[in-house]
């Protein structure tokens, strides 16, 4: 059977990651798609620095035309984050017919309709697994198994670098400053850890999770959006003593009359809920299905190997059915099926 190539633009924390991942997994990766997926361009501005993994330099390339023009490239792996170039560089893989896997969140909470509408004229998939809660397969979980579900409502800690300083600040009564460096060293946080602090990040992963849950589009400016900067030691001693515990939620919410509530802030948490024992660089996710009814999820939402998990499983997961002649299986991945729902103001 034919090796799927794919190609990797953005050879930072995360693309390192990655490129280990395939290399230390070669052989369980075959053995689910089948064939071989051969890693064979990595687009970077930087191609000089060494990301502790080896590759043969000749993979390695400044000029992301090589990959789009590369007929072999089925699949490119997008990891540079933000908006642009990455959008650029997303429907230009996408005009070149190549399926694409990202996690940038902040790309597809703005731009995603468009991408998906590019994608579906195409006849190709984009899919985005690692753009909430890190490795967590909550996403893969809405688009499958609990797709038979209308849900009432999806909340949850979203973003590990605020959850970890949290939790230091909580459990240390450790210096803001001093654990957002920290978060910033173990390569939790975004290039700009400002999305992260002020609930930006939170907000887009709310974007993405609430447009597969509730199959609307989102309108990123009307999520009510705060972050984390204005807690302090006092009021995280002065919550516990009431017996709650602050965390960083979104939450989305369908009203009786079809409306979507939206929402990221601080919120006191009661010690009995098993959100307020969420630590560290942990997320959780709870969802409402009708059918199912509540469905919690957990596990690492951000950092090197967890957003690897799940970027390999995209790719693993594309491979396959590329692999058995078998493509655009979700030509509108989101599914905005659902006019009747309005966010609310
Ligand atoms: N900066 C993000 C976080 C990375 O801390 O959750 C994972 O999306």
């Amino acid at each position: 059977m034919n090796e799927i190539k794919v190609g990797l633009i953005g050879f930072g924390n995360i693309g390192a990651g990655v490129v280990r991942l395939l290399q230390e997994n070669a052989q369980t990766v075959q053995q689910k798609v089948g064939s071989g997926i051969i890693l064979k361009r990595i687009a970077d501005l930087d191609i000089t620095s060494d990301r502790g993994v080896s590759v043969d330099p000749a993979m390695l390339t400044t000029d992301v035309n090589e990959i789009f023009n590369d007929p072999e490239i089925s699949i490119v792996i997008e990891l540079i984050g933000g908006y642009e170039p990455a959008k650029t560089f997303v429907l230009k893989a996408i005009e070149a017919g190549k399926h694409v896997v990202t996690a940038n969140k902040a790309l597809l909470a703005l731009h995603g309709d468009e991408i998906y509408a590019a994608a579906a004229r195409k006849g190709v998939e984009v899919q985005f697994e690692a753009a909430v809660g890190g490795g967590i397969p909550v996403l893969s979980a809405i688009k499958g198994n609990l797709s038979g579900n209308r849900f009432s409502s999806v909340f949850g800690i979203m973003n590990g670098t605020c959850n970890y300083i949290l939790t230091r600040m909580t459990q240390e009564g450790a210096d803001f400053e001093d654990v957002l460096k920290s978060a910033m060293e173990l390569g939790y946080a975004e290039p700009d850890p400002t999305f992260d602090i002020e609930g930006v990040d939170t907000a887009h992963k709310l974007a993405v999770l609430a447009s597969l849950c509730f199959g609307t589009k989102i309108d990123f400016n009307a999520i009510h959006t705060e972050g984390i900067t204005a807690i302090s030691g006092i009021d995280i001693r002065f919550a516990e003593q009431f017996g709650y515990r602050i965390k960083l939620l979104a939450i989305g919410k369908l009203t009786d009359d079809r409306q979507l509530e939206v929402r990221v802030h601080p919120t006191m948490i009661p010690l009995r809920n098993p959100l307020a024992d969420v630590n560290g660089v942990f997320n959780a996710i709870h969802l409402t299905g009708d059918f199912v009814g509540p469905v919690l999820f957990y596990g690492r939402g951000a950092g090197q190997n967890p957003t690897a998990s799940a970027i390999v499983g995209d790719l693993v997961a594309l491979s396959r059915s590329i692999a058995a002649g078998v493509q655009n299986r979700r030509s509108a991945p989101l599914g905005f099926l659902d006019n009747t729902i309005t966010t609310l103001p």
